[in-house]
C-alpha cells in the first residue's frame, strides 16, 4: 500500500490490517514504536477539520514524527498555484501528505505528483479514515459485522454514505441506506459499486427496521452549506427516539461529527449514544496510527 486515497480502492486483506493494526497500537498507546522518526508529514487542508486535523497531528507525534500544518490560506495553493506543481514542491521535501479537499482528483493527482505518500483525509467523494475508524468501532462494541445490518440515514450520495457503500462492498454486510430521492445515489454509480447487499430507501423507517447500526452524517456537507433547498428534502429524517424504536434491540449509534442536532439527530439521541459516539472519535487516532505506519516505511 502506497496511498491511501479511497476505501474504494483497498483490498479486505489491507482493511483487516489496518483495523487489526489500530486495535494493536489501540492497546499499545504510550509504548509506540518511532516508525515516523526523522519524518515531516504534511497535513494540507482546504476545509475545516477538528478531528482529522488533531488526531493527525498527535498522532504523527506519537509515531516520533513531526505535523507540518497548512491551510491553503498559508501556502501558495490559495492563490492559484497548481496541484501538481505544489506536489513536485513538497514531494521533494516531506515524508508524507494527508490532504482534505473538496476534488477527489486534487489527491489523485498530489499523490501522482509528489511520489510521496498521501491520504485522503476527506474529499466530497469519500473519508476513507472516517470509515475505518466507524469499522473499528463497530468491531469493538459488536464483535464483527458478520450477520448485522447496518443502515445509513442521511445524505445517501455524500462522501460518508460513498465510505459505507465501499465498505458494505468489499465487507459483504447489509447496508441499508435511507436518504430523500434527490440525494440517492444514481444508478450508474450503484451499477459501478455493483454490490447486492446495499439497498437504497427514500424511508428511514425501513432502513432503520431491524438494523444493529444506525449512523447518520450532516445533510449538507462542507461546501454546500447555503444549499438550503437540499436541506429541506430532509423532512423526517432526523434519527431520533421514535426513528430508533423500530431498530433492533442492541442497536448503536454512529455519527462521524462534527453533528447538528435537531437536524440529522435529536438531542437526546446523540447524548444517549455519546459512549459510542466518541470512542468513534476517539478511534480517529488510532485508525489514523495504523495508516501511518503502513505508508510511512
Ligand atoms: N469527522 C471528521 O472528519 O471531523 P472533522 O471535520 O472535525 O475532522
Ligand atoms: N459529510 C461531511 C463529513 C464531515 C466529517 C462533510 O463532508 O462535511
Amino acid at each position: 500500500m502506497k496511498h491511501l486515497l479511497s476505501i474504494e480502492q483497498l483490498s479486505v486483506r489491507e482493511i483487516h490490517g489496518l483495523l487489526d493494526s489500530a486495535a494493536h497500537l489501540k492497546l499499545q498507546r504510550g509504548r509506540d514504536g518511532k516508525q515516523l522518526a526523522g519524518q515531516t508529514w504534511a497535513l494540507i487542508f482546504t476545509k475545516s477539520s477538528t478531528r482529522t486535523r488533531v488526531s493527525f497531528e498527535v498522532g504523527i507525534r506519537e509515531l516520533g514524527g513531526f505535523p507540518m500544518f497548512l491551510s491553503k490560506n498559508d501556502i501558495q495553493l490559495g492563490r492559484g498555484e497548481l496541484v501538481k506543481d505544489t506536489a513536485r514542491v513538497l514531494g521533494r521535501m516531506v515524508h508524507g501528505a494527508i490532504i482534505r479537499t473538496f476534488a477527489q482528483q486534487d489527491v489523485v493527482e498530489f499523490a501522482q505528483y509528489s511520489g510521496i505518500p498521501t491520504i485522503n483525509a476527506l474529499t466530497d467523494d469519500e473519508h476513507p479514515c472516517q470509515i475505518l475508524a466507524d469499522l473499528l468501532t463497530v468491531r469493538e462494541k459488536l464483535g464483527g459485522w458478520e450477520g448485522r445490518k447496518i443502515a445509513f440515514i442521511g445524505d445517501g450520495f455524500s462522501n460518508m454514505a460513498r465510505s459505507w457503500m465501499w465498505a458494505a462492498k468489499h465487507l459483504g454486510f447489509e447496508l441499508a441506506i435511507a436518504a430523500p430521492v434527490a440525494c440517492q445515489p444514481p444508478a450508474d454509480y450503484l451499477t459501478k459499486l455493483g454490490a447486492s447487499n446495499v439497498t437504497v430507501t427514500g424511508d428511514p423507517l425501513t432502513a432503520t427496521r431491524d438494523a444493529h447500526v444506525i449512523n447518520t452524517d450532516v445533510w449538507l456537507s462542507m461546501g454546500q452549506e447555503d444549499q438550503q433547498d437540499k436541506e429541506r428534502e430532509f423532512a423526517g429524517f432526523e434519527v431520533n427516539s421514535a426513528l430508533l424504536a423500530h431498530a433492533a434491540p442492541d442497536h448503536i449509534v454512529l455519527h462521524c461529527l462534527p453533528a447538528y442536532r435537531g437536524k440529522e439527530i435529536s438531542e437526546d439521541i446523540l447524548e444517549l449514544h455519546a459512549a459510542t459516539i466518541f470512542q468513534q472519535a476517539e478511534n480517529r487516532l488510532h485508525a489514523q496510527k495504523a495508516i501511518l505506519v503502513a505508508l510511512g516505511r
